[in-house]
Order: structure tokens, then sequence, then C-alpha cells
């Protein structure tokens, strides 16, 4: 075992794998960028505050955070999560409204490691700045769908809910805790503990003893102000506009403090349910006050990267992209022919390796066989002597016959056309 290796949870993502995650951004980018968002870039550390507004009540606050003292003193941590830095970059930079935006990037929480949930995990997500329109929350979710859609996924379902305003949210907590605790003695020692810090996060618990408590608590709909009601019909209508299947879950609370209102999970039909979630978002209307800036309404989601390739491996979609060159040079001449040879390919756009080290022709030609190129350029004493290089086509038809030579001068051309 060599001294040392990644920490746990946290992966080297290799060639081929890592030029899938490059695409993965990229058909993210081209379906967000299509409908106006813009990519913003934010540092990975901040401010502990910053993420304390996430709400202190959170397991990914309190006890998941990569935090310690700076240099400087100052107390920082690694972003757990994007939302609150974005909000964080929109009070600082004050943009105009609605603030449309992507991104993309490293998340770190401290968890338990097991497949599908990492202490180093990617996300892409979008957020939306200022516009309380439910048609707005429609166009969140809509791409979140299409982004699915686009990497030929199939099997995602889609849960929504919403935690009505504040107030609803409030009375909902209190009358939940109320039954929670008239239940406390039936309840998980877990969920003894998370209903000191949380009523709601009680409604998460997978524990087969709180099942029936669950089942028997009070439903967030019977709370919704007449408001709260209006957004999320307006959001199923349109859904449906769109014809988006859904599936009301009014358990469904998701991880984060921040929600109001509307809150939707992307789920995998193919992962343990402890980490099916490939994605999830919501609006946190009060988040960009409590950061400092003006009363500002907000929704976004995130879509995690790992999860959502490990459900692409089950549905045998969204391969790796092919990253073969498309031109071998083999050159036996001692190398220099090799390096003018592919210097002038790569100017000219043809994607080009070589072997290195002035092998024998034989181990040259094994190395351009597994490169995956097309076609080999082979240049010899006899190709030196006349001018020429050797054209050899390497996949399909094989017969030596179909090698041919053209002048030096020709080459880019000669191979562009073999190519085509
Ligand atoms: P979240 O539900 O904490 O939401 O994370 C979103 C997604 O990130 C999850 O559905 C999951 O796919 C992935 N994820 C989370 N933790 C891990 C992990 N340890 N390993 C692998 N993947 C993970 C948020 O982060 C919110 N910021 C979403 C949001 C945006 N809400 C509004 N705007």
């Amino acid at each position: 075992m060599p001294e040392f290796q990644t920490s746990p949870g946290m992966r080297d993502i290799l060639p081929p794998e890592s030029g899938r995650w490059r695409r993965y951004v990229q058909v993210f980018a081209e379906t967000v960028e299509a409908a106006g968002y813009g990519q913003v870039i934010s540092p990975l550390l901040e401010d502990i505050g910053v993420f304390q507004r996430v709400g202190d009540a959170t397991d990914v606050v309190t006890k998941e955070m990569y935090d310690f003292v700076d240099k400087g003193g100052r107390h920082v941590a690694l972003r757990p999560e994007l939302t609150a830095s974005v909000c964080r970059a929109f009070v600082q930079h004050r943009p105009a409204t609605p603030w449309k935006v992507w991104y993309a990037g490293s998340q770190f929480r401290h968890e338990a490691p097991q497949r599908g949930r990492y202490r180093q995990f990617d996300q892409v997500g979008i957020e939306v700045l200022g516009a309380d329109d439910p048609y707005l929350d429609v166009e969140i979710i809509a791409l979140g769908w299409e982004f699915y859609r686009r990497l030929g996924l199939r099997q995602v379902t889609l849960l929504l809910n919403s935690l009505g305003e504040p107030d609803d949210r409030a009375r909902y907590v209190e009358s939940l805790r109320t039954h929670f605790t008239a239940h406390l003695g039936e309840l998980s020692e877990q969920s003894q503990v998370t209903l000191g810090r949380n009523p709601l996060r009680v409604l998460d618990s997978k524990r087969r003893e709180d099942a029936p408590i669950i089942a028997a608590a009070p439903k967030i709909a019977d709370f919704y102000s007449e408001a709260a009601a209006a957004h999320f019909d307006a959001l199923q209508v349109g859904l449906r506009t769109l014809d988006i299947p859904f599936t009301v879950e009014t358990k469904l609370v998701r991880g984060l403090d921040y929600y109001r209102r509307t809150t939707f999970e992307f789920q995998g039909g193919t992962l343990d349910s402890a980490q099916n979630a490939l994605g999830g978002g919501g609006r946190y209307d009060g988040l960009v006050e409590s950061l400092g800036g003006p009363s500002t309404p907000g929704i976004g989601f995130a879509l995690g990267l790992d999860r959502t390739l490990i459900a692409c491996d089950d549905e045998g979609v969204f391969a790796a992209p092919d990253s073969s060159v498309d031109v071998f040079v083999v050159d036996t001449t001692g190398g220099a022919e090799a390096l003018a040879i592919t210097s002038a390919l790569r100017a000219a756009d043809v994607r080009a390796d070589r072997a290195y080290e002035n092998r024998s022709m034989k181990s040259q030609m094994k190395v351009a066989d597994r490169s995956g190129a097309a076609l080999a350029v082979i240049v010899g004493s006899n190709e030196v002597a006349d001018g020429t290089v050797t054209i050899r086509p390497l996949r399909g038809d094989r017969e030596l016959d179909v090698q041919f030579t053209v002048p030096r001068p020709d080459l880019i051309d000669s191979v562009k056309k073999a190519l085509s």
C-alpha cells in the first residue's frame, strides 16, 4: 500500500471518467445558459458565518462542516453547499434582479462515506434571486428535468412539497412538536434528539419504530395560508402544462433549514434509498435578508454529480466520451520527425499523439493501436530520404496494401481527407 492515499470519502477522478465529469458540466451549462442563466464562480472557502445562517439546526452546519481558524485568525469553512455563497455574493455585489445564475463545483461535508455519499462531492445548480413568481418555480424544476432528459436518464421521480409561508411553517412545527412529544417514548432515540433540535426533521426518519407516529403526524397542507396554497397550486398547474410528472410528498422537508414554500427533490430509481436523492432544491425567501441584504425571494436547486453518474451507470446511459486522438505518429528515425509532424497536425486542428524514446517499429505500432487513433503516420529512413510519409489506417480494413505514401507537403490534406 502506498504511504499516501486519498482521504476517506475523497476520490481521484481519472481519465476517461474525468472526461465524463467535464461533459456533464458542459451539458448542464448548455441547458441553463439557453434559459438566461450566467455562471457564478465563488471561493471554496467562506467565513463560517455564511453557512451558519443556513440554519444551526441542520447536520450539514452543526456536524459536518470542515471548519478551521486560518493563519489570519479567521474562522472559515470549506463550503458544504453553494446556495449560501450565492446569496452572500448577491448581498456583496447587488446585481440587478432577477439574478439568474448557475454553478458547478465541489462541496465538503464530513459524512460517513459510502456508495453515493462522499466527503468531497460535486454539484451543479442554479439559483434565481429577486422573483416570487410560481412560474419561476416551474421553470427551475423544468430545467432540472430537461437536464436529466439530456443525460438520457429515464428513472427519475420528482417529489414536490410546500412548507408554507414562515408563519405557516412555524405553526406547523409547533403542532408537530406537540404531536411527537405526546409520543416521545415510542420514538427512536435518534428522533427524540432530533425533536429537540428540529421537529420537522423527525419526518425524515427512516427508522421503522418512527413510521406509525410520522404517519399519524399533522400534515403541512392543513396549515397553508391562502397565498402559500395559491402559489403551490399555480406551481402544480404549470408542471402539468409542461407534462412533467410529479408526486406531492408532504413529508419532504429536506436537510437544510432555509426552505420556505416550494421544496422538491429528484430521486433516482436505481440507488439505495438513503442515497437516492439525485438533486433537490426549493425557495429560501429569508436567506438573503439573514445575510444582511434586502428582503429578496430566492429559489434554486443543486444536483449531485457523483450520484447522478452512478444512476447513469445503472441505466447504462451517458458513457464517458471518446477522448482518443485521430492520428498516431510513428517515427523510427530518432523522434525529431515525429516532433515536427505532431506539431504541424495539432496546429491544423488534428488530434495527434506520438511514441517516445525511439522504440522499435513494432513497439511503436503497438502503442499506436492502443491509442484508439484512426490513422498512423509512419516515418522511417526511406520516407525521410524520399521526402514522404506513409499513412496507414488503424481501424476497419487492416490490409497492408491500404496504406499509402504521400509527399510530405501533402501530409495535412491527405490526413484530413482520410479522416473525413
Ligand atoms: P442538498 O439536498 O443538500 O441541497 O444537496 C443536493 C444534492 O447534492 C443531493 O441531492 C445529492 O445528490 C448531492 N449530495 C449531497 N450530499 C452529498 C454527499 N455527501 N455525497 C454525494 N452527493 C451529495 C443543497 O445542497 C442545496 N444547496 C440545494 C439548493 C439550491 N436549494 C436551493 N438552491
